[in-house]
């Protein structure tokens, strides 16, 4: 085996979560499916628990076409693959999952057909002629395909399975889409193919999504509010970031519970109103404060001592931006402003204070 001697022509980038059982089975099968090939596989774990990044480097140890790329208190398949891509030299590029549902006996056809020349980027695909669903349920293939319709709105370039994460493509292509890209959540597919400049040529290979063997799948329903995120991003993102129309919709979900509290505690248990309006606030802010840190920062959400920190920080800032509201507004009134305006001057301004300021002080990076 001399292959390892030369620099890699193939990187094959490998997002992990939590797969610790499946590395070692994937470099093997990897390696079956390539003979002739120089190349590498970049994992990229998100500090996974289960110990993904150890068993990863003890493989590194024994072959040195495994590699590593270790991310500490940061969360996101789509920014893990740009990452790897990233970290590489090697001109082809592929991206596949660690959990053994992407059939790698495909890796050589896709790199075959990138070899020619004439396309850009190859996409394993579930919908072509020969590839198939594997074993989903009803519900997730009507998931699927109701996501894959919108999808289709945004590429600029037509593919049966624009949601696969099996794909290969030539860096230069990759390096094209790279300034434009959203890196919010998991359909890294999407995000390329919506993000270059020009239209990409694509081929497309089938496959079969396999079961999963060993671990569990991270999908869950945040992935779908990601997946809403993206789309946003790609429609409205050169306007306004994803991330504040996130938190403004969080602020205004807040105006809802404060209002519940509120009306609970001042109309149905008597309260006074400075004590109803008190626990309104505190219970607003802290959801807010909660809500953000699941939906806004979920790729680098705050747990432990850094949650209670974040909330302390949270609360100050929010303190600073009702002052701020109180300050603008007051003034506007008092210069003649129509009142409902001047509130709702207040209002912007605090949401935008707001959302600056937990950015460098609650989620600071
Ligand atoms: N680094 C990192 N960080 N890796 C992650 C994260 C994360 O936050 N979340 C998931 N992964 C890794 C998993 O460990 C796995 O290797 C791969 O990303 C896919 O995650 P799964 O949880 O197994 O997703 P799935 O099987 O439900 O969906 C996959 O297949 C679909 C169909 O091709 C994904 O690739 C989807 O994007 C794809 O649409
Ligand atoms: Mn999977």
């Amino acid at each position: 085996m001399t292959e390892h001697l030369h620099p890699a022509r193939l990187a094959i980038i490998v997002p992990t979560f939590n797969e610790a059982q499946n590395v070692g089975l994937l470099v093997d099968l990897v390696d079956k499916a390539l003979p002739g090939v120089a190349w590498e596989l970049v994992f990229v774990d998100d500090n996974s628990p289960d110990g993904t990044a150890e068993n990863v480097r003890n493989l590194a140890q024994a072959d040195p076409r495994v590699r590593i790329l270790h991310r500490f208190g940061r969360r996101g398949l789509s920014s893990a693959c740009v990452e790897g891509i990233l970290a590489t030299s090697a001109p082809f590029v592929a991206i596949m999952d660690a959990d053994l549902q992407h059939d790698e006996t495909q890796l050589n056809a896709m790199f075959e057909r990138l070899s020619a020349g004439d396309v850009d980027l190859v996409v394993g695909s579930r919908y072509v002629e020969g590839g198939g669903m594997g074993e989903w349920s009803a519900n997730r293939v009507k998931m699927s395909q109701f996501a894959t319709k919108l999808a289709l709105r945004l590429t600029k370039t037509p593919v049966s399975d624009p949601m696969s994460g099996f794909m290969m493509m030539r860096r230069d292509a990759f390096m094209r889409s790279l300034p434009h890209l959203s890196t919010v959540g998991f359909k890294i597919l999407l995000d390329i193919l919506a993000s270059a400049p020009t239209p990409l040529r694509v081929a497309e290979v089938p496959y079969t999504f396999r079961t999963r063997q060993h671990g569990e799948s991270k999908l869950d329903s945040l992935v779908l509010w990601e997946y809403v995120q993206l789309l946003m991003d790609k429609m409205v993102g050169h306007l306004i970031p994803v991330r504040f129309l996130s938190f403004a919709m969080v602020g205004g979900f807040g105006v809802v519970v404060h209002f519940a509290i509120l009306t609970t505690l001042f109309k149905a248990f008597n309260t006074s109103f400075s004590t109803a309006q008190t626990c309104a606030t505190l219970v607003a802010i802290t959801s807010n404060f909660l809500l953000n840190n699941m939906f806004t920062y979920r790729d680098q959400r705050l747990t432990g001592w850094r949650l209670l920190r974040g909330w302390v920080s949270f609360n100050l800032v929010c303190a600073f931006g009702a002052a701020a509201n109180i300050g603008v507004a007051d003034w506007l009134f008092a210069h003649r402003s129509y009142w409902a305006l001047s509130a709702l001057a207040g209002i912007m301004v605090s949401v935008v204070w707001n959302y600056v300021m937990s950015a460098f002080f609650t989620w600071k990076k």
